[in-house]
């Protein structure tokens, strides 16, 4: 991180990096003006050389700025100073969802509790024309009060700019795309295969990234992996998702139909709309959640593509369980896991929850009423 405590933005006095991703590094900073903190991302200065680039993310910046929602940040705007472009936003104290999400996955009720607002925010999103493309778990942050807020509306466009609507790739170009946002904006797993491969992004390109956040929430996993982004991108757009169930047990089944159906390849026979998403979930969250079955015996025939496990016995929703943090809010966050399949043990069964829980602690075993609201 380039910028240290102490130096003064304009009106802007850095107080802390709070980390970096493809479009710039973010800090904790104050606006002297109105004495509040605020969350600066410093953006990269070749991004906005180009003036007509820039203009399309003074268009993009502007309309994301006009969301009012309670799970959205808000942008306060874009500004420059000392040679520097950056957004203004609001500053959220807590963690980024993909510090949240344990190896086997969130209970079904945190999952949803966290889902439904996300979904919310997408569609309200849309509803006001403004497509998000770059929906993942590093772009969702939860609060220690547990409330989530979705980051960086938009913001992919500035990436994405080469990848002009209406064209058709082949293999080999939409590949060497993929490879390019890889490199620029990390993992491109959360794509749908229209974004991937260079063809036209709209609502429902959301609608499949949001299939990919939810299908790791529940399992743990992504659905698409390769080794390559050439073995990813055939996995986006030839391969169907292994249904969480294989990997879950008693996933409730009304769960698995959403989830795969935000994930078909071709946007036609996807959800059309995310507050549909939104309702279905709301819908699930009231169906009930089987009562735990004994774990069927582990055979190798059950492994998937990591082979690390096999089905996971049923999460149900504790009403008590907020997310852990450890005041990763003020941290910067130096790591970026590349891929999640398979994930690194992070626990042992053994280990109990610790008194201030770690993001990634075992939750204890409480089973709780099903649809109870979070
Ligand atoms: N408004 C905010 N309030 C608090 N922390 C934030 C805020 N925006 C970003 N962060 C923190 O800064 C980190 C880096 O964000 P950034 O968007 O640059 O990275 P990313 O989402 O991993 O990558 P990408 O460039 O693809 O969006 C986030 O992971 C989060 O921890
Ligand atoms: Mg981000």
């Amino acid at each position: 991180m380039s910028l240290v405590a102490g130096v003064e933005l304009g009106p802007y006095e850095v107080l802390a990096p709070l980390g970096a991703g493809g479009m710039g590094e973010v800090y904790r900073a104050r606006d002297t003006r109105l004495g509040r903190e605020v969350a600066i991302k410093v953006l990269p200065a070749e991004v906005l050389a180009d003036p007509p680039r820039r203009a399309r993310f003074v268009q993009e910046a502007r309309a994301a700025s006009s969301l009012n929602h309670p799970n959205i940040v808000t942008i306060y705007g874009i500004e420059s100073a000392n040679g520097a472009d950056f957004i203004v936003m609001e500053y959220v104290p807590g963690q980024t969802l993909d510090g949240l999400i344990p190896r086997h996955g969130m209970r079904v009720g945190e999952a949803l509790r966290l889902a439904i607002p996300i979904a919310d925010a997408l569609a309200a999103a849309h509803a006001a024309g403004v497509v998000h493309r770059d929906v993942k778990p590093a772009n969702v942050m939860v609060t220690r009060q547990g409330l989530v807020k979705v980051l960086d509306f938009g913001l992919a466009k500035l990436r994405q700019a080469e990848a002009a609507a209406g064209q058709e790739d082949t293999t080999v170009e939409a590949e060497a795309k993929l490879t390019r946002a890889g490199t620029v904006a990390g993992t491109p797993a959360y794509m749908s295969p229209e974004q991937a491969s260079g063809g036209v992004v709209d609502a429902r390109s959301d609608v499949f990234s949001f299939g990919v956040v939810l299908y790791e929430m529940v399992t743990g996993r992504r659905p698409f992996v390769g080794g390559s982004s050439a073995e990813l991108l055939a996995a986006l757009l030839k391969e169907e998702p292994k249904p969480p169930s294989g990997l879950v047990a008693d996933l409730p089944k009304e769960l698995e139909r959403i989830i795969l159906r935000c994930l078909r390849k071709d946007p036609e026979r996807r959800f059309q709309h995310m507050k549909d998403v939104k309702v279905e979930l709301e819908g699930s969250r009231r169906s009930p959640i089987p009562s735990p079955r004994p774990r069927r015996a582990w055979s190798p025939g059950d492994r998937d593509a990591g082979g690390s496990r096999g089905p996971q016995p049923a999460r149900s929703f504790s009403p008590f369980w907020r997310p852990g943090f450890s005041d990763a809010g003020d941290s910067p966050r130096r790591h970026r896991r590349s891929s999640r399949s398979p994930r690194p043990a992070r626990h042992t069964a053994a280990r109990s929850r610790p008194t201030a829980p770690s993001s990634r602690s075992p939750r204890p075993a409480i089973e709780a009423t099903t649809g109870t609201s979070g």
